[in-house]
């Protein structure tokens, strides 16, 4: 009989805690079930708590403000996370501008001069990146001959026909975006590194 009784003790109990944690309500969230679920405890960079009570009832700081409490209240807008200064454009990691055509506006692309300064030491980068990414389908010597350029066939010969005259905003493009047959190289080389490549292409294998 007693056993019974505590199990009917324990359930009542049980359920009377359920109905209580039911109880949400507006700015009320009832009780939270592992509450670092909810409320981050490092900053998160769109939110913001200004609460400084918010996780006091858990709260080990030495400042004796709330766990969840996040301390710099200073930045606009409830964020943690700067804004950018205003009219300004993020710069890639190698300083350049971010690259905005889209594939289809090669003609505008073939207008932009190339930014990196024609020296030896950029042209021995250039010869090494351009063994790198292109000899497997444009050859070493860029006829179209590399052993991958054998397989899917169609390849550009970069010394041949009009191909020798295409301006360097032109070449970059494609390296960039890719075109017909060849794919897209922009998300594997940086842009600075595009336009080395440029320039050899230009020098050593067209001689232009
Ligand atoms: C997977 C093979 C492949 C790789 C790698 C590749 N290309 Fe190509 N490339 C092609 C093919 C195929 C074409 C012909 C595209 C078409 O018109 O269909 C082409 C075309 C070109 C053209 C001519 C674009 C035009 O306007 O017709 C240039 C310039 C060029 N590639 C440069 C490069 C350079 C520089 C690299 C190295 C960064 C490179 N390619 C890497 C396959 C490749």
């Amino acid at each position: 009989m007693k056993l019974i009784k505590s199990i009917y003790v324990i359930a009542t109990a049980g359920v009377a805690l359920g109905l209580a944690s039911c109880g949400a309500s507006g700015d009320n969230p009832g009780y939270e079930y592992a509450p670092q679920m909810y409320n981050s405890v490092p900053y998160e960079g769109l939110t913001q708590i200004v609460n400084e009570d918010e996780g006091q009832w858990l709260s080990t700081r030495e400042d004796e403000k709330g766990e969840f409490f996040n301390s710099n209240v200073n930045n606009p807008n409830r964020m943690n996370m700067r804004e950018p200064v205003a009219n300004t454009v993020p710069r890639t990691k190698d300083g350049m501008l971010p690259y905005r055509l889209k594939a289809f506006e090669l003609e505008k692309a073939a207008e932009i001069q190339n930014p990196v300064e024609l020296t030896d030491q950029v042209l021995a980068e250039g010869q090494q990146l351009y063994l790198q990414y292109c000899t497997a389908c444009h050859g070493i010597n860029g006829e179209g001959d590399g052993l991958a350029g054998q397989v899917i066939g169609g390849v550009a010969n970069l010394k041949g026909g009009a191909y020798v005259n295409l301006p360097e905003g032109h070449i970059f493009h494609v390296i960039m975006k890719g075109k017909g047959r060849m794919g897209a190289h922009g998300s594997q080389i940086p842009q600075e590194r595009i336009w080395k490549i440029v320039h050899y292409v230009k020098q050593e294998i067209q001689k232009q």
